[in-house]
């Protein structure tokens, strides 16, 4: 059996990745999140795993460090990378949504010169250019968003929510869906060939997992 290198996301990903790869029977054995290493060897396994931030997982896996990878649909749609997304996992579910005070509630559209705070700038722009068909200013944040409209730094937020408890505390509520997000398998696209036997193995695990249902 062929060696697979896996880049799984560090953080909130991280665990229910993990899990669900437990109950497809993918034994990520003896990784340990809490430490500082980075890469872990399962030799009975043949897999070799990255742990790396959420939003260059995509990264790896386009360059062929890695052969497969787990991101959110949030760090696709952001990163735009040249590789195969080939299934929806399901899990990590949150919502990409435009975020501001309560005042802007059904007043959006009265709102010129909007000033979109966000770290996702590209899903940003293509939704006020595509579907909204507006002009807007997008100021590019690495984190805390929702500290922007409290600062003045913006009126409107773009951002995932996931259990909205973020957006609660800092007195702000969604005001515009986006789309849904979810955690998504990807994989290199040369892996995708040379590797095929493997990776296929792989993907009908993960599948069949999705298909019993059990979720995690
Ligand atoms: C994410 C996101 C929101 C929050 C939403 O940030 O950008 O801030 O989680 O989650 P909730 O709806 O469950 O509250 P993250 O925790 O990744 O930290 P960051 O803002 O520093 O990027």
């Amino acid at each position: 059996m062929e060696y697979l290198k896996i880049a799984l996301p560090k953080g909130r990903l991280a665990v229910q990745t993990m899990e669900f790869f437990k109950k497809a029977g993918i034994k990520c054995r003896d990784i340990d999140e809490d430490s500082r290493k980075l890469i872990f060897f399962d030799n009975d396994a043949n897999l070799e795993i990255f742990l790396v931030k959420p939003s260059d997982v995509p990264v790896y896996v386009e360059y062929g460090a890695a052969d497969i990878g787990v991101a959110g649909k949030d760090t696709l749609m952001e990163e735009y990378r040249n590789l195969y997304d080939v299934l929806n996992l399901g899990f990590g579910k949150c919502t990409m949504c435009v975020a501001g005070e309560e005042q802007y509630i059904g007043r959006m559209d009265e709102i010129t010169n909007k000033r979109v705070a966000t770290k996702y700038p590209r899903i940003a722009s293509e939704y006020y250019r595509n579907v909204k068909n507006e002009n807007v200013e997008i100021i590019k944040l690495n984190g805390s968003v929702e500290l922007a409209p409290l600062c003045g730094l913006s009126e409107f937020i773009v951002d995932i929510v996931e259990s909205g408890k973020t957006l609660q505390a800092n007195g702000l509520v969604v005001l515009e869906k986006i789309c849904d997000i979810s955690a998504h398998l990807i994989v290199n696209k040369v892996s995708m060939n040379i590797k095929r036997e493997s990776i296929s193995g792989m993907i009908d695990a993960l599948k069949k997992e999705l298909d019993n249902g059990t979720g995690i």
